[in-house]
């Protein structure tokens, strides 16, 4: 792992340190400190006068200046299926290792008839949706009871955790949502 110059100077200047001292004598790498192993993390834990986990934490921070930004392209994708039919496309929007309890999704629904849906068996998150395009059909069953309820764009809902749901498109066009599981 490396440490980089930048980090390095943040934690330092937070410890009122001139990050070129706390350098000194540590091997370098790009420009960092190169950390090989936990004694070294341990040894600029001590240099820094910090608890090792606040250096490991800038160590594997995935933020700037506590912002993450994530491009439209970057996230990560996937297309997901149910009984051998195309069903979601999920693209993650900025999710950090700094909140791992919290993922944010935009879902592109293509699922777009009943005899398709199949729900999910629910999940331990809460989730938040959003519908961005639709109009979009949402099954639900709560208590052994199925419901359904038509969502157009604008509309949002809040689901409680282990909730069974699945989202199908109402037209023949695939539909959008964004979905924030927390
Ligand atoms: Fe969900």
């Amino acid at each position: 792992m490396i440490l980089s110059r930048e980090k390095l100077e943040k934690l330092a200047i937070g410890r009122k340190m001139d990050a070129s001292q706390v350098m000194s004598g540590f091997a370098m790498e790009e420009g960092g400190v190169k950390l090989d192993s936990m004694d070294d993390l341990r040894a600029l834990s001590d240099r820094l006068i910090l608890p090792m986990d606040q250096v490991l934490e800038a160590v594997d921070s995935d933020l700037d200046d506590g912002v993450k930004v994530c491009r439209k392209a970057e996230g990560f994708v996937r297309t997901s299926e149910r009984n051998g039919n195309r069903y979601y496309t999920y693209q993650h929007l900025a999710t950090s290792k700094a909140a791992p309890e919290l993922m944010a999704l935009r879902v592109t629904v293509h699922c777009n008839s009943d005899d398709q849906v199949v729900l999910n068996g629910g999940h331990g998150s809460k989730e938040i949706v959003y519908i961005t395009k639709g109009p979009i059909r949402m099954d639900w069953q709560a208590l052994g009871q199925l419901r359904q309820v038509d969502l157009r764009e604008g509309d949002s809902v809040f689901l409680s955790p282990n909730v069974s749901h699945s989202f199908r498109a109402l037209g023949s066009q695939d539909a959008e949502l964004l979905a924030f599981n927390y």
